[in-house]
């Protein structure tokens, strides 16, 4: 479904309306009154209603002379040109059909000495296949202390950090490929790859990943309305960076608050209207800064009714598990922790400690 000339858009114009004033397009799913994110997809007021005007109007090409133009997309990396591309080593076969156990595929990075890192963007071997990819760095220490670093789902943008924010990829790390992929009727092959750039400064904040997960959920069949929550208390003060929600098909709600150390509570991020086809990360315009002890807590609604047009099986109790048809409650975060002290020019930088 290109959309890139007039052409191309004409036909769409009925769908283009209905999509728009049911708020299915564009995908955003965070309440407005709650928190400002840089990567918002949501229209700016009277944008709507601009576009639903023109269908009305028997959806006009105008004056090719005014439109503006063509934009230009880049294929590739849309982060800058990474220093490093890490790539599964060889590629997993995906059979036509059948599931698919989560594939965990251990990369070395063979790094001699501690990296930091201003950008993330994991690129699918084939998009049609992969429904997930989640890559974790095990620091190799042997205690395994393994912390995301990044995913990739359809419509999820690469992290970037700000200038002076990095993440801290350990000598030795090895990082791991959780592979979810999905058949769909054609057999194929997958070798998916994720790029790394440095940072060009020595960081003053670590970027740290936090989340803040109910595994012990047990959603009664039937139940339209089942509440669970976990959260995490910060041991240092942290900036908040953005965060990110994940439930499976009977997601239903999702929330992140904060509370903080003067019992006060604020709404960081609601999605009133969860839908698992959109997880993006939610990026914080400006980041938030959390004093010590505050609880960073994320709360979920689930239903488990027939209502519910994606639950595949409203009679059974639903536990957490890996496949879609299990479910899930996880909070992600990213936080930014100052480092304690700065480094010394050459010498090597060493983190803060984590919360
Ligand atoms: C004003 C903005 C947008 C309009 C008017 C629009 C319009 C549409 C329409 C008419 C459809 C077909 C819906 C249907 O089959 O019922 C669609 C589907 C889709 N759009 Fe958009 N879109 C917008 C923004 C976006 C953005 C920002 C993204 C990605 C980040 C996106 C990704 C998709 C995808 C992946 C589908 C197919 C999956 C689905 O049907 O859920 N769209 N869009």
């Amino acid at each position: 479904m290109p959309l890139l000339t007039y052409q191309q858009a004409r036909p769409w114009a009925k769908a283009i309306r209905s999509a728009l004033l049911s708020g299915k397009m564009p995908p955003w799913q965070a309440d407005p009154h709650y928190g400002k994110f840089s990567n918002d997809l949501s229209l700016a007021p009277g944008e709507k209603e601009t576009l639903v005007a023109w269908v009305d109007g028997g959806a006009p090409e105008g004056n090719p002379a005014d439109a503006p133009r063509p934009r230009q997309f880049t294929e590739g990396w849309r982060i800058a040109k990474p220093d490093v591309v890490f790539e599964m080593p060889e590629a997993f076969e995906v059979p036509a059909s059948g599931v698919i156990d989560y594939q965990y595929i251990p990369v070395k990075t063979n790094f001699t000495e501690d990296k930091w890192v201003q950008a993330v963007e994991v690129r699918p071997g084939d998009r049609s296949v992969v429904h997930h990819a989640i890559i974790v760095v095990d620091d190799g220490t042997g205690m395994q202390n393994e912390e995301y670093l990044a995913g990739y789902a359809p419509g999820m943008s690469p992290q970037i950090w700000e200038p002076g924010q990095a993440r801290l990829i350990k000598a030795g790390s090895t990082l791991i490929f959780q592979m979810h992929y999905q058949t769909n009727g054609k057999a194929s092959a997958d070798r998916t790859k994720i790029g790394l750039v440095f940072a060009r400064q020595p960081p003053s904040r670590q970027i740290v990943a936090g989340q803040a997960a109910a595994h012990w959920i047990a959603i009664p069949p039937g139940e339209p309305d089942y509440h669970t929550a976990a959260s995490v208390t910060l041991h240092q003060e942290a900036y908040l960076v953005g965060m990110r929600a994940h439930m499976h098909l009977r997601g239903k709600s999702f929330e992140f608050r904060a509370i903080y150390p003067s019992g006060e509570t604020e709404i960081l991020l609601s999605i009133p209207k969860y839908d698992f086809n959109w997880q993006p990360y939610y990026y914080l315009a400006t980041p938030k800064l959390l004093p010590k002890g505050t609880r960073i807590e994320a709360r979920a609604g689930f239903d488990n009714s027939p209502n519910n047009p994606f639950n595949p099986d409203p009679g059974k109790t639903i536990f957490w598990g890996p496949q879609t048809w299990d479910e899930m409650m996880i909070g992600w975060f990213d936080l930014a922790v100052p480092l304690k002290t700065a480094p010394e020019p050459g010498s090597k930088m060493k983190p803060g400690s984590s919360f």
